[in-house]
């Protein structure tokens, strides 16, 4: 049994159940439960909100490189629910947005913006105890996370997903939009010159296409459970 709390890498494509399923893992287990992706939306709401990404998604990224020092990103827990700071405001609801999804992927392809993240990333996970989920946890923010797990599933199940869960916050979307953004998305994460959407030659592959919520949260617990008794 390993005595000391351990890192849980969650990588995957966008809308793959990822933090669904990094979250009830780290209820489970007790341990801190980061999302990184929605750092990747606080940063690209930060320049939507400055102007500095216009209409057509030029950003000006000499300004957003600049204004980085000036943007804080903390998390708020209550109950069950996380919730995004933004420099002292909580942002979950915004940074959820089709808007700021269509927009995140090139934010999160500068690589000052990358830099500076994985820095507070691995501030945050630098005592173990902590599940985070993303695009690079396993390859560059953790490469040496005892449990790594690379998350995928078809781009239609992962569009229907993401569908029903705008609609049912309210949002007006329609399907081929948000196919259109996953794949977009997938593109762009997998082909930036940083740090690019890869899974880590010793992750474990977890394919959910076809599994239910409770059969993917089973599949990690017994994960975890069989590498801290090792
Ligand atoms: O997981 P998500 O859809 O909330 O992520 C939003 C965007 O941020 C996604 O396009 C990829 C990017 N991202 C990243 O590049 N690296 C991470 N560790 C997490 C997210």
């Amino acid at each position: 049994m390993q005595s000391h709390p351990i890192t849980i890498a969650i990588d995957g494509y966008s809308s793959s159940g990822k933090s669904t399923m990094a979250k009830a893992l780290a209820k489970a287990i007790g341990y801190r439960y980061i999302d990184s992706g929605a750092m990747y939306r606080a940063v690209t709401l930060y320049a939507m909100r400055s102007g500095l990404i216009d209409k057509t998604g030029n950003i000006d990224v000499n300004a957003l490189v600049a204004a980085l020092p000036a943007i804080t990103i903390d998390f708020e827990v209550s109950g069950d629910r996380q919730y995004t700071i933004l420099n002292g405001e909580n942002v979950e609801k915004e940074i959820r947005s089709l808007e700021v999804s269509d927009n995140v992927s090139p934010v999160a392809a500068i690589p000052e913006v990358r830099h500076a993240l994985v820095r507070m990333q691995q501030a945050l996970g630098s005592e173990g105890g902590i599940v985070m989920d993303g695009r690079d946890i396993g390859t560059t923010v953790f490469p040496h996370a005892e449990m790594k797990v690379f998350c995928n599933a078809s781009a239609e199940k992962r569009a229907t997903r993401r569908y029903l869960e705008l609609k049912a916050k309210g949002e007006n979307v329609d399907y081929e939009a948000v196919l259109a953004n996953v794949l977009s998305r997938d593109h762009i994460d997998e082909t930036r010159k940083e740090s690019p959407l890869r899974r880590a030659d010793d992750a474990v592959d977890l394919d959910n296409s076809e599994m239910t919520v409770d059969e993917q949260n089973a599949f990690l617990l017994n994960l975890f459970n069989s590498i801290t008794a090792e």
